[in-house]
């Protein structure tokens, strides 16, 4: 109970405190904090130490929110958290880079809301340790549910959601993650093997997953269904370069497919959303190289490139907008990136 005198109080501030009463008290929780119900009671002294770490000051706000005890953090609900309650959530391509931190990104913003996760990749022992990894930090808050999945492989992606089990069927979230590139080689020179998995992956694979789960949230609610599709995109798909025609292909796929996928959802409540981002430093190019790290690092060499968790914050952001807010199209760059091949490289 925070209990905080005044007399007289100001009417500006009092005024003040009413407006921010309920978000305070959103961002505090509501089981372990309860704010006094008489605005009267906070003087401005008190209302900036409350309401500057929250509005103005993100150093500020980290400060706070690492100060309070874990127990109080775990507990925190916020209007965020409660979107993704009781929720379930498909993740492809979740054991590194950009899926690994929208697992971990989800699992922080709720939980204790019923979330269940799951995800999936070719290395299930990579999803596992993440799984246990998630439950180190969060607790059993949230549950998790490694599934070994091979997206360029249509019978496994057929199979998918009959072989989850029952309690797991009623999915909410799919985020199309699963993607890569091989290679830097240019036509005529490009490997038949390189095209074929490019292609089975990030567009076949994507689209497959796609239609595996739309029936899901078709059958859900009285409004056409509901559901939310994030399809990670890319720069590629925007502006295409020399020696990644095919990645750029499949990527430009990928923006088309959602692009009329929204349009045929229109009378729906499912909200179809594409984020593109630019240069994020992941396993994207130790697989470009064909594992090796020496070329994959080189091409981050002076350059400040964006984090998976910076794209999964964004994952999380348009997932827990209010259901009538439809994040379409985000473009993402880190601050010294401004196309394809755009970058400003420091002297190293
Ligand atoms: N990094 C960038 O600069 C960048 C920029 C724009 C867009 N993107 C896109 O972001 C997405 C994630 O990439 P990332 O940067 O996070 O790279 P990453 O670290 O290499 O992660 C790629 C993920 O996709 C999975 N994957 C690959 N092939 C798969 C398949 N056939 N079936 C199932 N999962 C598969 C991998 O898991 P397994 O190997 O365990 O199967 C891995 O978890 C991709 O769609 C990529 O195109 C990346």
């Amino acid at each position: 109970m925070f209990s905080i005198r005044t007399t007289p109080p100001p009417a500006a501030v009092s005024r003040l405190a009413a407006r921010y009463l309920t978000t305070i008290s959103s961002a505090f929780g509501t089981t372990t904090h309860t704010l006094p119900a008489t605005p009267g009671h906070y003087n401005s002294k008190t209302l900036s130490r409350f309401t500057i770490p929250i509005f103005s000051s993100p150093s500020t706000n980290t400060k706070l929110f690492s100060n309070l005890p874990p127990q109080t953090k775990r507990t925190m609900s916020s209007a965020v958290a409660k979107r993704l309650a009781g929720k379930t959530i498909v993740i492809t391509g979740a054991s590194s880079g950009i899926g690994r931190s929208t697992a971990f990104e989800f699992a922080r913003t709720a939980p204790n809301h019923g979330l269940k996760l799951i995800l999936t990749a070719r290395r299930v022992d990579a999803l596992e340790q993440i799984a246990k990894e998630i439950r180190q930090e969060v607790g059993e808050g949230v549950q998790v549910l490694p599934v070994k999945l091979d997206v360029s492989q249509p019978e496994e992606v057929r199979g998918f959601v009959g072989n989850l089990p029952e309690e797991w069927r009623d999915i909410h979230v799919l985020v199309n993650n699963a993607g890569l590139v091989k290679g830097v080689a240019q036509a005529p020179s490009i490997a038949e093997e390189d095209i074929n998995v490019m292609f089975a992956t990030n567009v076949t694979g994507l689209i497959n997953m796609t239609q595996a789960i739309l029936p899901i949230f078709k059958a859900r609610g009285s409004e056409g269904g509901s559901g939310d599709i994030v399809n990670i995109g890319s720069i590629a798909g925007r502006e295409p370069y020399a020696g990644g025609s095919i990645y750029c292909a499949t990527k430009a796929a990928v923006r088309s497919f959602t692009d009329a996928l929204r349009k045929e959802l229109i009378a729906t409540r499912i909200r179809v959303m594409e984020i593109d981002p630019g240069q994020v430093e992941t396993e994207f190019s130790v697989v470009r190289f064909y594992g090796d790290k020496n070329k994959a690092d080189a091409v981050y060499a002076g350059v400040d490139p964006l984090t998976p968790d910076d794209i999964a914050e964004i994952v999380v952001f348009v997932v827990t907008r209010r259901e009538n807010v439809v994040v379409a199209d985000t473009l993402v760059f880190p601050s010294h990136q401004a196309g394809a091949g755009i970058m400003h490289r420091k002297s190293t």
